[in-house]
């Protein structure tokens, strides 16, 4: 079932997520729906709280793109942590909740991450490069932050006010 995504300045995309404790078929089902409408969106990350579900869970797949669903590569995040970063990068980024717009946000290099899968079981990840900006972003999202707001505050009110007018003048 693909899912609505919420766009800037929706104030859920502000929002905290909570910790997930029951691993049922609900919670299956919601990452897989999460999954379709990435898929669906050419998104390589979503984390919940775009879709309006203040839980703490994220899918990533880098590979969004293959045309060959058999060439996908579906990561799904519970209770996603990082617990360690090292170096330096930045990249350009953009967000299936930030429409037409992207820019420059600097990121750790390479993470640890520690998550659970949808069974509740614990993993511990080491990502580096494109994975490691992708989850950082995405993680962000958990905690009500925008790849926007790590922008300079003087660009950072320029690029709001007019996403907000493009939102108002599309409605
Ligand atoms: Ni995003």
């Amino acid at each position: 079932m693909l899912l609505q995504i919420h766009t800037f300045p929706d104030p859920i995309l502000k929002q905290v997520a909570q910790s997930i404790e029951v691993f049922d078929d609900a919670l299956r089902k919601t990452a897989d729906d999460m999954l379709e409408t990435m898929y669906a969106s050419n998104g390589i990350g979503l984390a919940a709280i775009q879709v309006a579900i203040l839980k703490q869970l994220v899918v990533v797949d880098l590979l969004s793109g293959s045309e060959d669903e058999s060439e996908r590569d579906p990561h799904i995040f519970v209770n996603p942590n990082i617990t360690e970063q090292s170096g330096e990068t930045i990249s350009e980024e953009g967000c299936l909740s930030v429409e037409e717009f992207r820019a420059e946000v600097k990121r750790a290099e390479r993470i640890t991450l520690e998550y659970q899968d949808v069974e509740g079981q614990p993993h511990t990840l080491v990502a580096e490069d494109l994975m490691a900006i992708c989850i950082q972003h995405e993680l962000d999202h958990l905690r009500g932050v925008l790849f926007i707001d790590h922008l300079p505050s003087l660009k950072q009110k320029m690029v709001k006010r007019r996403l907000a007018k493009q939102v108002r003048l599309s409605a």
